[in-house]
């Protein structure tokens, strides 16, 4: 697998900015960046002329199923879809089955992935039985822990920010952010009034997500422990983190390209049914115009059947929530940046160190001599239809059917091996190796 690789005439994204340069891979990592004339040689040359060529993408979000649920999805089929999408890195969320939760799942989960992922990866341990059990987590090399919020009351889970902060683990609490009081409360409310699927979107409210992310906030500021929002979907709990930061707080959050780019109108079909909701247009239009504060762009990649996602008449509730992502992840961002809603050197970012560094990822996210060879040579001019029955994802289908996007990933490089090229997955099963994040300090 590990061939000298050289790649000449792209646009390379190094030290934020994009320079024609010229990269050669040796042993898996980036042996140089620099002129053509003083590059080493290589066996293989590939042509990146009039292509960028940026960090393989480090989607920080995403549900692979396995163990436990691969009828909808497993580490091959996910990694697949990430490969051909440009991304490189995935950390996988902890609802499995069993859950991700005890140090014996979590290298059960290792194993599965180094059997059968053609990427790297990183998991979200789930929340621990007891506190003290955190303790597991850096010395295994998990960077985070999920907390699911409507499944947990915020006394439930202070315990466990107050153990971290005392032993001050070096340990991110990665917070999906809905508040199972009010989520409970407008519930009874509105018992027996289930029209549409509306009515998710009120249930799980725009106030659900603010009063949570305050609680937590707090939270951030009283055991100055790291939080990383996942998904923010709405103006105000936007405002409130990008508030916090500017204050101090240990804080960063991630933002989905579906609650950038659908609207809640699209909640009266089932299928676009996720958690948080998609939202109504104010919000929408405010994350579009505010993605320069975001810290991490992510997928949430969550596939169902289609079987799974469909209402019988019966019981909203009943509907799975979510879909597949991570294939269309980089090039979605990327067409926003050709429409110069952001720059492409933000949008890369966004994508790939900033990722790195909240979950300290080290080796991984930037183009600079001695880190992993992980690239995207992306041809940002090339425009392309999104087609459900083209992606990789064991369920072949995508809230995102016929969109026109402008940034199409050619090629996908994991540890200096071509893993995706010209719309076919190269990588082997097993290729893929779990990363043992570590950070000296927040
Ligand atoms: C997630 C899933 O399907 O695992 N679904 C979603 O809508 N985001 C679970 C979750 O995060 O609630
Ligand atoms: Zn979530
Ligand atoms: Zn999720």
């Amino acid at each position: 697998m590990h061939e000298s690789i050289k790649i000449v005439g792209g646009e390379v994204y190094y030290m934020g900015e994009f320079l024609e340069a010229t990269i050669v891979i040796e042993n898996g990592k980036i042996a140089y960046i620099g002129k053509e004339s003083k590059s080493p040689n290589a066996e293989t040359k590939i042509d990146a002329t009039n292509k960028l060529v940026i960090p393989g993408a480090i989607d920080v979000h995403v549900h692979f199923r396995d163990p436990g649920f691969t009828w909808k999805e497993d580490f091959y089929t996910g990694s697949s879809a990430a490969a051909a999408g440009g991304v490189t890195t995935v950390l996988d969320m902890p609802n499995t089955n069993p859950p991700t939760n005890t140090i014996n799942a979590i290298i059960d989960k290792i194993e599965i992935g180094e059997k059968k992922s053609i990427i790297d990866f990183s998991l979200h341990s789930g929340l621990p039985r007891v506190p003290h059990r955190l303790c597991d987590l850096p010395v295994i090399g998990v960077p985070s822990v999920k907390i699911y919020s409507y499944k947990h009351y915020p006394e439930e889970v202070k315990d466990y920010l107050a153990y971290a902060s005392k032993r001050q683990l070096k340990l991110v609490f990665t917070v999906h952010a809905e508040n199972r009081g009010i989520i409970e409360e407008t519930k009874k409310k509105l018992e027996g009034a289930q029209r549409d699927l509306l009515y998710h979107g009120e249930i799980r409210s725009p106030r659900a997500e603010l009063v949570e992310v305050k609680n937590f906030l707090s939270m951030a500021e009283e055991y100055a422990q790291p939080i990383h929002f996942a998904h923010i979907s709405t103006k105000q709990a936007f405002k409130e983190i990008v508030n916090a930061k500017e204050r101090g707080l240990k804080v960063t959050f991630e933002v989905t390209p579906h609650h950038i780019l659908l609207e809640q109108n699209n909640l009266r079909d089932p299928y676009y049914k996720v958690n948080p909701p998609l939202r109504s247009r104010e919000h929408r239009e405010y994350l579009m115009s505010n993605l320069d504060k975001v810290d991490v762009f992510a997928s949430d990649h969550a596939p169902h059947t289609l079987e799974e996602k469909r209402f019988t008449g019966e019981d909203i509730e009943k509907i799975a929530p979510g879909f597949p992502g991570v294939e269309t992840l980089v090039p979605l961002i990327l067409d926003l940046a050709s429409k110069k809603v952001l720059s492409y050197e933000e949008a890369v970012s966004k994508l790939t160190e900033k990722p790195a560094t909240i979950f300290g990822l080290n080796g991984k996210g930037f183009l600079a001599e001695g880190y992993d060879a992980d690239i995207a040579i992306i041809d940002h001019k090339k425009k392309w239809t999104i087609r459900g029955d083209k992606l990789h994802s064991k369920v072949n289908h995508t809230p995102f059917e016929g969109r026109i996007v402008k940034g199409f990933v050619e090629t996908t490089i994991v540890r200096g091996a071509i893993v995706y090229k010209d719309g076919e997955i190269i990588g082997k099963k097993g290729w893929g190796k779990f990363i043992r994040a570590w950070r000296a300090s927040w």
